[in-house]
């Protein structure tokens, strides 16, 4: 496939930055984008903080390699790994990561009690310690992973009696402690909103970050003077390129996209040697 110009990298363990991806094209159509799955390495959850560095790095650096203005680390698990060593070793790149939405959670709940849905490496990263500190004063939460969750999502089972099952040992203890509040502490969480919301209630508020996310996106982008508009823009529809890569199996990537973006694209293939670097 040709080099598309300017391209936004994104990059995830596998198709949950898609949910960043879907938010950022709602936002900024006419910006073209590479998406990056690690899908020979998911999950990443329970991995190393070192792994998650290695493979964070790799991936930062295949994305410049191929004309990325900026770099949007679509997986809380990544960020929490892994932003601040990419912020150090690609000083002059800007970053926008992922960090649990506890701050308009604590903003808005009534009862005081919030649900975080997120990986075993994003609860242990200094980012989730740090993002309580400041913003949960006074607010309860409650942690839950979800193990399993993850690979559901990656084969496209949004609503199976397994998906479900994963779900409510997860939310029902929450939901006994009186919670008004979850927050989607992980990128592929988001494809699963009708199930949780079935679950949950309709008493209870779901916090999707992935918005949030794209207005930072565009916000960075302006402030740097690297965003696109008016006469440089391409047109609206059907919307500037999308540029799709997997370090796993395409043909699982290529019949998931309708599944979770509803729309289909083509996939490359790329492969890691020795973990570090992509070929
Ligand atoms: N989407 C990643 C996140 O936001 C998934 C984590 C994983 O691969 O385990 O945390």
């Amino acid at each position: 496939m040709p080099a598309i110009p300017d391209p936004i990298g994104v990059f995830d363990s596998g198709v949950g930055g898609l949910s960043v991806l879907r938010a950022m094209r709602t936002l900024m159509p006419q910006e073209s984008i590479l998406y990056f799955g690690d899908q020979g390495h998911v999950p990443y959850g329970p991995r190393s903080m070192e792994q998650i560095q290695s493979f964070s790095q790799g991936i930062t650096k295949f994305l410049l390699d191929h004309g990325s203005k900026l770099i949007v680390v679509a997986c809380n698990t990544a960020s929490a790994a892994a932003l601040t060593y990419l912020r150090e070793r690609f000083p002059a790149v800007p970053f926008v990561g992922m960090e649990p939405a506890v701050k308009p959670a604590a903003e808005t709940t009534k009862t005081g009690r919030v649900g975080v849905l997120a990986t075993p490496a994003t609860f242990q990263g200094a980012l989730y310690t740090s993002v309580v500190e400041k913003f949960a004063a006074g607010v309860e939460l409650f942690q839950h992973t979800c193990p399993g969750l993850v690979s559901q999502i990656e084969k496209g089972e949004l609503g199976s009696g397994i998906t479900r099952a994963i779900l409510e040992d997860a939310l029902h203890p929450m939901l006994e402690k009186n919670i008004d509040t979850v927050v989607l502490g992980c990128t592929h969480y988001p494809f699963v909103i009708p199930l949780i919301e079935q679950i949950v209630g309709d008493k209870v508020r779901v916090i999707d970050p992935a918005p949030s996310v794209a207005k930072q996106v565009k916000r960075l982008l302006t402030a740097q003077g690297i965003h696109l508009t008016g006469a440089t823009a391409p047109p609206l529809h059907p919307g500037a390129p999308i540029r799709f890569f997997t370090s796993g199996d395409p043909a699982e990537m290529i019949s998931i996209l309708p599944v979770l973006l509803g729309e289909s694209g083509g996939v490359e293939a790329v492969k890691w040697k020795n973990d570090h670097e992509i070929v």
